[in-house]
């Protein structure tokens, strides 16, 4: 379970290695080669953009003001799940709001689970229901802070009780059924102090693995929150990732992972081997820009792979690989 000797092995690549010019081309062309090759392996599909909390971080209050929040159809699940190329693996079933909001969303889990999929769930732990557990291969609960006060400060709506009581039952549910319990953790400049204190809940918890990522700015640019947002996000500048790498111990019994801020910049997968599909079934550029997204076609009016080598899109890669400035992707820790 435990990774250590990875963490400090990524964390040296990231933070060191990278600054060298020549070492990051080097493993930038690795990485698009890679991902250019093997095709789209992941659909990332937003059963809703409802949410009953309304995190500091989120950009969920801007879809808010445009009005334009409602759910996604089983029907139109089952177009685009039965329209994606045979070189995808994963469907992550969570997009900007809460999947299990969604009347539908076991049912879609079901779904995919039995076209064969790898079935990844992200969520708040509100409403978590365990009876989708024999349909999905992960499920990940976002925790922000090991501290109840942050956490009611950081996650709007929060339920503490509700969202442990929901992680413990997952873990427990393991004992019958094979599949992944983990937690997200959006580090920003409040809550990465208290890192050991996440670490020791983690272990408590026995959960798999600790996601630990940078909080982006992903309101459109040019909204009235961008500007105020980037003040946030520009204060996480502040963040000590050696401290985060440093205070994960050989002895913790859960994996760790850290999705580092603009070190990544150069390395996205979006467009590439990762696809995101909204719930009236578009697909954009990504998960980080779904407020005012690029569209690149609709698949109730068109198939995978016309969208996939699209001009529009063949021209979005190409721009990530000759690392043109893409407005869109400004702000983004990738
Ligand atoms: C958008 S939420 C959707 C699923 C569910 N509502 C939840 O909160 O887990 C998925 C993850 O994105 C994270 N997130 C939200 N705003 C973010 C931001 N500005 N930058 C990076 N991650 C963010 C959340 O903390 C959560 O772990
Ligand atoms: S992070 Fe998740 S729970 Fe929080 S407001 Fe955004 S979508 Fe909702
Ligand atoms: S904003 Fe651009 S660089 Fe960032 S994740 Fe999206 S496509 Fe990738």
């Amino acid at each position: 379970m435990n990774n250590y000797d990875e963490v400090i092995k990524n964390f040296n690549l990231w933070y060191h290695d990278l600054k060298d010019l020549h070492k990051f081309e080097q493993k930038r062309k690795e990485f698009l080669e890679y991902h250019s090759k093997n095709g789209v392996t992941r659909v990332q599909i937003e059963p809703t953009n409802r949410c009953n909390y309304n995190c500091i971080m989120c950009p969920i209050d801007e879809l808010e003001k445009e009005k334009v929040k409602y759910d996604m159809s089983f029907d139109d699940f089952k177009i685009i799940v039965d329209k994606l190329p045979s070189s995808v693996t994963n469907i992550c079933l969570s997009g900007l709001g809460e999947p299990f909001l969604n009347k539908d969303y076991i049912q879609m889990a079901k779904y995919a689970k039995e076209k064969g999929f790898y079935v990844e769930v992200y969520n708040n732990g509100s409403l978590f229901d365990s009876s989708i557990i024999p349909y999905i291969d992960e499920v990940n609960f976002s925790v922000d802070s090991p501290d109840d006060k942050l956490l009611l400060e950081i996650r709007k709506g929060v339920s503490i009780d509700k969202l442990f009581d929901n992680i413990k039952k997952a873990v427990k549910e393991k004992e019958k059924h094979y599949f992944h319990v983990n937690i997200n953790f959006t580090a920003n400049y409040k809550n990465y102090q208290n890192i050991r204190k996440l670490y020791d809940l983690a272990n408590i918890l026995k959960i798999d693995k600790l996601h630990i990522q940078a909080t982006s700015n992903n309101y459109a640019i040019d909204s009235v929150k961008y500007q105020h947002f980037k003040e946030f996000v520009d204060k996480n500048n502040l963040i000590d990732w050696e401290h985060i790498v440093n205070s994960y111990c050989k002895d913790d019994s859960f994996s760790l992972t850290i999705w580092y801020p603009r070190k990544m910049q150069g390395f996205c997968s979006w467009g590439f081997s990762n696809i995101y599909v909204t719930k009236n079934c578009d697909i954009i550029q990504c998960c980080q820009k779904v407020t005012k997204p690029l569209v690149f076609g609709n698949l109730k009016q068109s198939n995978f792979n016309d969208i996939y080598n699209s001009k529009e899109m063949c021209r979005f890669r190409e721009k990530h690989i000759r690392q043109v400035n893409i407005p869109l992707c400004e702000e983004c820790p990738n």
